[in-house]
């Protein structure tokens, strides 16, 4: 089993970082509506939607053809019960965006919070060139991923937080650089005291590096910001946020 099939559950959810919260989703979805300027009625689709937190907040400033995709049919569920009420909810559909193949679909798609990447390089750029082709002609493509740099100078080896729930979460980091994989062993002591032991992996991408693989597969790259603030990337940003447009 490739571990994204065990890590998402409902144990992600409850042993997630505060930053998903209503506030920052905001934040988040401004950023994408003011760097695109696209008008209301054009195709979206938010690669790895999750909850569904930014297609839904899109939906609300009036954009009416979102779809979001994922592999976790429950945390679609979730998104669908959050949706209803909305005049034009978003369409939610459990796909494997390694599967994923759709040709000139969409005038934007996105993929927020490092939720790409999980595999492979081959299956990470062959995502990537999926993403292409299923851009219109001048479409965007916005991808925010964590900063591996400013996380490697950090040098921090293990971390712990208590949420709003109270669930005790502990995690211990490793890198391998040859690799180039961040492995992160999560530890999460529920409230009632059980022990849940979860494991992920994310791929220690830099901008140059992604830059040429992203130029590579045809994308222009319009800017490389460091966080959703607008602030222009830089070693130290706590974030990689790409905006990229296939040529017209
Ligand atoms: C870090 S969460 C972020 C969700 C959302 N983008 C957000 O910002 O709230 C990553 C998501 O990727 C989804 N995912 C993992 N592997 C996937 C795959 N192969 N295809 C589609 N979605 C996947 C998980 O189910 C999870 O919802």
């Amino acid at each position: 089993m490739h571990w994204t099939e065990e890590f998402f559950d409902e144990y992600y959810l409850k042993s997630s970082d505060p930053h998903t919260g209503a506030e920052q989703t905001a934040r988040e979805t401004g950023f994408i509506i003011s760097k695109t300027n696209l008008p209301k009625d054009s195709p979206v689709l938010d690669l790895a939607c999750g909850l569904g937190r930014h297609c839904i907040e899109l939906a609300k400033n009036g954009y009416s053809r979102i779809t979001g995709l994922d592999l976790t049919s429950a945390y679609l569920e979730i998104a669908r019960d959050k949706a209803k009420d909305l005049p034009d909810p978003p369409k939610f559909i459990q796909g494997n965006m390694q599967e994923f193949n759709e040709e000139q679909a969409y005038q934007l798609i996105y993929s927020l919070f490092s939720s790409i990447f999980y595999f492979d390089d081959q299956h990470n750029l062959d995502i990537v060139k999926r993403v292409y082709n299923a851009l219109m002609r001048g479409g965007f493509f916005i991808i925010d991923y964590f900063n591996p740099i400013n996380f490697l100078n950090k040098n921090k080896l293990r971390d712990w937080y208590i949420t709003d729930d109270e669930y005790l979460v502990l995690e211990k980091y490793q890198h391998n650089p040859i690799s180039g994989i961040i492995s992160i062993e999560r530890i999460i002591i529920t409230p009632e005291g059980r022990r849940i032991k979860r494991i992920y992996h994310l791929r220690d991408y830099t901008v140059a590096e992604l830059r040429y693989h992203f130029e590579s597969i045809g994308f222009e790259i319009l800017n490389v910001y460091g966080n959703f603030d607008d602030s222009k990337y830089s070693l130290d940003s706590p974030r990689q946020i790409f905006v990229m447009r296939k040529p017209e």
